[in-house]
């Protein structure tokens, strides 16, 4: 059966590429491209909705213009923030850290998920194997923490983490064949890296079609006991 697949965060560089891969596919039917600003025309197969992560409403909305019956094969939310272009940058030190800037990127990165989850969950396809991935990043693990900084955009990512596992354990009693996981996409070239990229050691700044390409490969490979986990782009599990 050719899949149907929603994709949360398609005017990101990375929500982009995984959009455009899967247009290519011939095994996709259907691609529903959620974002804020969109320019991609409708087709038959591709769909534009509106949706802002950070309103709840917003999110509820979206969902009633989709028919009942549809169900997801993959649902990819590639929605996030590291720096915007007012007030919100990493912080490198304790003093940095601010209410406001932490509340901001907790919303986008965590609570906007968690809130997709609770309303997209319902349409996940529950006959056979489906996914929910959740693009996160490996300084969201806390083990791997070595240079500390970036208080907000760590935590965020660590929550998220968080809440895929909950995901994990309290959907496989409803939809046994749903896997959630987290993604790291490895260092991408974007709007969300650009202020990093001279830091980058050459070679190791991805395109977005390459790590995408290679996260749909893991997503591919994934079975079951994969569920609640984290996986960077080459297949190596994050761990928490
Ligand atoms: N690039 C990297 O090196 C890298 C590394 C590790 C992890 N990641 C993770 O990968 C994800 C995607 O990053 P990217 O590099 O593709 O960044 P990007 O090009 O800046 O894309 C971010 C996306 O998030 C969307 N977004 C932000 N707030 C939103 C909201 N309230 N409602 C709806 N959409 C919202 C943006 O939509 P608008 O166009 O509407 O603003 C945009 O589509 C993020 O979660 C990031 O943490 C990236």
């Amino acid at each position: 059966m050719k899949k149907t697949v929603a994709i949360i965060g398609s005017s990101g560089a990375i929500g982009n590429a995984v959009a455009e891969i899967l247009l290519d596919d011939d095994g996709v039917e259907a691609i529903y491209r959620f974002s804020r600003n969109d320019s991609n025309e409708n087709s038959d197969r591709v769909k534009n909705l509106y949706i802002d992560i950070e309103d709840e409403e917003s999110i509820k909305d979206c969902i009633k213009n989709l028919s009942k019956d549809i169900k997801f094969d993959l649902v990819f939310v590639a929605t996030g923030i590291l720096h915007n272009d007012n007030d919100i940058f990493p912080e490198k030190s304790i003093r940095d850290i601010s209410k406001s800037k932490l509340e901001k990127v907790l919303l986008v990165n965590t609570i906007g998920p968690a809130l997709v989850g609770k309303y997209f969950i319902p349409y996940l396809r529950k006959d056979s194997k489906s996914i929910f991935a959740f693009l996160s990043a490996r300084v969201g693990s806390i083990s791997d923490n070595k240079l500390g900084g970036w208080y907000s955009y760590r935590a965020s990512k660590t929550a998220l983490n968080q809440i895929i596992k909950n995901f994990s354990i309290e959907v496989r009693r409803s939809n046994p064949n749903a896997i959630f996981i987290g993604l790291q996409p490895g260092t991408v070239k974007s709007f969300l890296s650009k202020p990093f990229e001279k830091n980058v050691r050459p070679g190791n700044l991805f395109t977005p079609e390459y790590s995408a390409t290679k996260m749909l490969e893991v997503i591919d490979n994934l079975s079951l006991e994969d569920t609640g986990k984290v996986y960077a782009w080459d297949g190596e599990e994050i761990q928490p």
